[in-house]
């Protein structure tokens, strides 16, 4: 294929047959109206709202406001071409206590969102939980019902298939696809361990016990989905391309450990049915921990019709010693591991290098290790840049075009040698609320002013919208 008339003059990546091309959202990122039309609040508006929690104080109470204004991003959506589009609900708009009393204005809103996309001839992609928790089911408020704890507590999962439950029943006809959890790694670890996330937490066993319940609520939501009749049911994790600093017998000793934090323990539960076998105490905690109830992994492990897989960078790491005061966070993040950046490539604004081989053997060490993997979809790839509108209109963002070339191409490989990997959603189809980072990074390929709320779209999405037109003009 070629791209003569594009911004840059490199050619498209090729892509197989029916390969499928969208691009991603998330609510709390882009939504705005916290307050309205009966949403309750979220463990995201407390803690950006809460003092030195995020950059510069952002929050996410405007963001791209895109909840007022849905019409003009789908009909951004239309003109790209996308085959489809991932966005996450609030769960919070839906049952502002996170259970109990149902926000009829909520369900109307992803009604009006759902029908219009379809309208578009896009396909909706839903994530169940994009991190916005209620904040009733954190920290219980007069009127609710819940008892708080958040994904400390198993309530909480259970609460979660209440939610799901009611999100197929009444979406379920018109949703393609559903993800029900995105990253719990990020919410279980650097929500409850490191407190650079929602809510803040800064825990050793409260970690572990949100990562088994947040295990759990995904496997209560695919039941959940099933009995409703939803067909194409996956959950999106963050696996890393991990690789050692050095040879050495400590470094090795710590690629493993961080293998077994960022990657087994999600994957083992979710493909094998089982916990990672390892010799460390902390994942022994995770796997005999009083949280665990009979008939958990046989739940956890249920077939999944997809995995969705977000990334962005190689990951390199050490050994180091612990940092923690408290022994207690040993049992969680604090697991005697560093990271340290030895890619002499560019990196992108948020600091990341920029290797995109690095995700073709992410995928094919999937492909390799998992006997039971399911078709994968990319569900978020894309690169923050300094992007700014020039005198001439247009937002010349030619390095994101050369990340995104380049991370395409290198799923390509990965489905010439052999792994299933069904399609790919850029992220972001706008600049938006980059959590603790504020709004300083951009990650959009259509730039969004956030004095005026103006949306620019830059030279990323004409170029994503000439490689799809090519692509379904070639299969
Ligand atoms: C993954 C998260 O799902 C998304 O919300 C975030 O904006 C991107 N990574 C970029 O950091």
């Amino acid at each position: 294929m070629s791209n003569a008339s594009g911004p840059t003059a490199r050619p498209f990546p090729e892509l197989p047959a029916g390969f499928r091309l969208g691009a991603a959202t998330a609510a709390y990122q882009i939504e705005g109206a916290h307050d309205q039309d009966g949403r309750g609040p979220s463990i995201w508006d407390t803690f950006s709202h809460t003092p030195g929690r995020t950059l510069g104080g952002a929050t996410g109470d405007t963001a791209c406001d895109h909840y007022h204004r849905y019409r003009e991003d789908i009909g951004l959506l239309r003109e790209l071409g996308v085959d489809d589009y991932r966005f996450s609900i609030a769960w919070p708009r839906l049952l502002p206590e996170g259970t109990g009393p149902v926000n009829a204005k909520g369900l109307d809103f992803y009604d009006r969102l759902i029908d219009e996309l379809l309208a578009a001839g896009v396909a909706p992609t839903v994530t169940l939980y994009h991190w916005d928790l209620p904040q009733a089911l954190e920290t219980p408020s007069d009127s609710g019902s819940a008892a708080g704890g958040g994904w400390r507590v198993r309530e909480t999962a259970e609460a979660f298939a209440e939610y799901a439950a009611l999100a197929a029943e009444r979406f379920g006809d018109r949703v393609e696809r559903w993800i029900t959890l995105n990253e719990p790694y990020c919410s279980a670890f650097v929500g409850h361990a490191e407190g650079r996330h929602a809510p803040g937490a800064e825990e050793g066993r409260g970690a572990l016990a949100a990562a088994h319940h947040l295990l759990v609520a995904h496997g209560l939501a695919v039941r959940a989905l099933r009995a409703a009749g939803a067909r194409e049911i996956g959950i999106t994790l963050n696996l890393d391309r991990l690789h050692a600093a050095t040879d050495g017998p400590e470094d090795q000793a710590a690629l493993r450990r961080a293998e077994v934090l960022h990657n087994e323990v999600w994957t083992e539960p979710l493909l094998s049915g089982r916990y990672p076998a390892h010799e460390d105490e902390t994942w022994a905690g995770l796997a005999a921990g009083p949280w665990r109830l009979p008939g958990d992994l046989e739940l956890i492990g249920a077939p999944l019709d997809f995995l969705g897989v977000n990334f962005y960078r190689p990951v390199t790491v050490t050994a180091a010693p612990h940092r923690a005061a408290d022994p207690e966070l040993r049992t969680a993040v604090d697991i005697g591991v560093t990271e340290v950046d030895p890619y002499g490539t560019r990196h992108t604004t948020m600091g990341w290098p920029v290797v995109p081989e690095a995700l073709t053997e992410l995928l094919c060490g999937l492909h390799a290790r998992h006997p039971r993997l399911p078709p994968i979809w990319i569900t978020e790839n894309g690169s923050a840049e300094t992007d700014t509108v020039a005198p001439d209109g247009r937002v010349h963002d030619t390095a994101r075009i050369d990340y995104l070339t380049d991370h395409l191409a290198a799923v390509s490989a990965a489905v010439t040698a052999g792994v299933d990997v069904r399609g790919y959603y850029v992220w972001s189809l706008l600049d938006n609320f980059e959590w603790a980072r504020g709004y300083g990074q951009r990650f959009g390929i259509v730039h969004v002013d956030y004095d005026t709320l103006t949306r620019t779209p830059k030279d990323s999405y004409h170029w994503y919208r000439g490689l799809i037109t090519a692509h379904h003009a070639r299969t």
